[in-house]
């Protein structure tokens, strides 16, 4: 080793060691007659009085050092620093690389944009909350492993070149130079492997899995992500959730500290939809939706008289009382979802009366809403369209938002389950809510091709503080049933075959009933993180466009390269 001790690790005990530091210069500077620095590294940083005050001139921020010398007890502590109550000063030093005139901010508070961040990501990584995350969304890693070890689960790798997997997603391609004109796709799940696993009777399999997926990116999505992927045999629903509640006790105790009560809410995803607006409702805010169409129908407020008469008017009440800033923040929010307003009402007590202002105050009782809600004094948002959709989704997320604000402090917890089996496309024809591979409600079955959409499925999703962090349903294990899913998608027999054939003939070889779920780690590494964006969390991130920016990929390839795979661009954006 060039070092003798890590850059975080004198303490007060060392004093009169000779050492050797090795780090990179964080700050430097002459006090006096003395030259200083601090020296950083993963662990921490310590300060250190050069030989010469003089040699602080020749070093820059983010030099590389060596440094050789012994420790000394400072007079002063710095309290804010593990090695602070020692210094070293320093006999010689080296510098082993110099550094280039930094590119970016590299305070914790950085004026950086991301997007210069990602092209510099080496230093960015470098900053302490960047780095912090990092080392933690590791330690969560390590924390799923031993428990998941401890509960007798196998980790298999599955392969990356594969064949398409319907996760609902556009498919990375890969072509091949040895069968010209074929292609790979990449997984945008592991989702058929660890199904074959279970036939091949490793009944509990899991994986650190990367997935691979080419849609519109969010602050939440990425192309490729990481999930915890986990399958397991001969279980039900109850199996699966109660041992990932575990998990996630497990998760919260070792990296947070904190006490999470199990077993979680359970909510069907009508009640979900019905009451909160959306299936992934954040429970730190105790306030339900109400339907309040009927109280429109003989309004004078002619927008929600005539929606009264063919579509959906809700309420969201809180105790909170909002600016107008915020109100028309919150109205940003209702309209990205396809509201055209949001209608809001405020009620406050003052000398025992009902004080009330907002665009509705003319139109609506404060005594009727107070009956209806058990809410005297706050804020009443309503929104009324004739798409239903979107009057869920718009107070559903808006709901979400105030949850985050003025929730309460402690986590929410919840399963969702009973997702109906389909969904309409945008074609109008149907699609799977979650994947072709998830298993109808039994007593739903006869269903399927009478009335497909009222089908309920065995799928569940765990839902913390209002993001589905993971999710996951019983599988079909039944061949033919599995056919019939196939024939309702519109996926003949031939395709079937094409697209699925190597599933279809494991169910024919012994299928133990199975399920599993799986979450997105970059999402839970973020909420455990507090961090915004996934891209925080993720050593390499694609930017908000899908560019790898410090790399510059995608880029073009050399046309022998094109020419081995028997490709030829035809629309390039070059
Ligand atoms: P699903 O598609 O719901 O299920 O994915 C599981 C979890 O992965 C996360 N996630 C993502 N994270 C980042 N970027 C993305 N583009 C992205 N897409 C999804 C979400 C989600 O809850 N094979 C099934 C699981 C199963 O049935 O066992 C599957 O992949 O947190």
């Amino acid at each position: 080793m060039l070092r003798t001790h890590n850059c975080g690790e004198l303490r007060e005990s060392d004093e009169g060691k000779s050492v050797v530091l090795c780090g990179w210069v964080n700050s430097v500077r002459e006090h006096g007659n003395v030259g200083f620095l601090d020296l950083r590294d993963r662990y921490g940083m310590t300060q250190i009085v050069l030989p010469e005050a003089k040699d602080a001139r020749s070093l820059s921020p983010e030099d590389v050092l060596m440094v050789r010398g012994k420790v000394v007890k400072k007079p002063a502590p710095n309290k804010k620093l593990k090695t602070g109550s020692v210094e070293v000063h320093a006999e010689s030093f080296s510098v082993l690389s110099r550094s280039d005139e930094l590119p970016i901010d590299m305070g914790e508070d950085t004026t950086s944009s991301e997007e210069t961040r990602l092209r510099y990501r080496f230093l960015d990584l470098r900053r302490n909350s960047m780095k912090e995350r990092i080392i933690k969304r590791y330690r969560i890693i390590k924390a799923v492993r031993d428990f998941l070890d401890s509960e007798d689960f196998l980790e298999i790798e599955t392969p990356m070149l594969t064949k398409s997997t319907p996760e609902g997603a556009r498919d990375f391609l890969v072509p091949s130079r040895i069968k010209k004109g074929r292609f790979f796709a990449l997984p945008q799940s592991p989702q058929m492997y660890k199904q074959i696993l279970m036939i091949a009777g490793f009944d509990r399999y899991f994986q650190i899995a990367r997935c691979f997926r080419d849609e519109d990116l969010r602050a939440d999505r990425q192309l490729e992500f990481t999930q915890i992927d986990i399958e397991m045999s001969f279980v039900e629903e109850e199996d699966i959730m109660r041992l990932n509640e575990e998990l996630v006790a497990y998760i919260w105790k070792n990296i947070l500290g904190k006490h999470v009560k199990t077993p979680f809410r359970r909510m069907r995803y009508d009640e979900a939809i019905k009451d909160y607006g959306i299936d992934k409702p954040d429970l730190r805010l105790r306030e339900k939706l109400f339907d309040v169409t009927g109280i429109f129908t003989l309004s004078e407020f002619k927008i929600f008289n005539s929606i009264a008469k063919r579509g959906l008017i809700k309420l969201l009440p809180v105790k909170a009382h909002f600016s107008k800033r915020e109100i028309s923040e919150f109205e940003g929010i209702v309209k990205s979802y396809g509201a055209k307003g949001l209608a809001w009402l405020s009620v406050k007590k003052e000398d025992g009366k009902r004080a009330v202002k907002g665009t509705l105050s003319k139109f609506v009782d404060a005594k009727e809403l107070t009956e209806l809600t058990g809410i005297e004094e706050g804020s009443f948002f309503f929104v009324g369209d004739t798409n239903r959709k979107v009057v869920n989704d718009s107070l559903g997320y808006l709901r979400n938002h105030l949850a985050a604000l003025i929730g309460g402090h402690e986590d929410s917890f919840l399963w969702v389950t009973d997702f109906p089996l389909f969904e309409t496309d945008a074609e109008g024809g149907i699609t799977p809510t979650h994947h072709p591979f998830t298993s109808p409600l039994d007593e739903d079955i006869p269903l399927l091709e009478k009335d497909p959409l009222r089908v309920r499925s065995r799928a569940y999703d765990m839902v913390i503080n209002g993001e589905e962090i993971a999710g996951g349903s019983i599988r079909i294990h039944d061949k033919d049933v599995q056919k019939r899913i196939f024939r309702l998608l519109g996926i003949d027999e031939k395709a079937a075959e094409r697209k699925f054939g190597f599933l279809l003939n494991a169910f024919s070889y012994g299928a133990p009933p199975h399920g599993g779920i799986a979450y997105g780690l970059d999402r839970l590494v973020a909420m455990i993180t507090e961090s915004s964006s996934i891209r925080d969390v993720i050593a390499f991130p694609k930017n908000k466009r899908g560019t790898a920016l410090m790399e510059d990929a995608p880029s073009s390839v050399d046309e022998k390269q094109l020419d081995e795979l028997g490709i030829e661009i035809k629309n390039s954006d070059e």
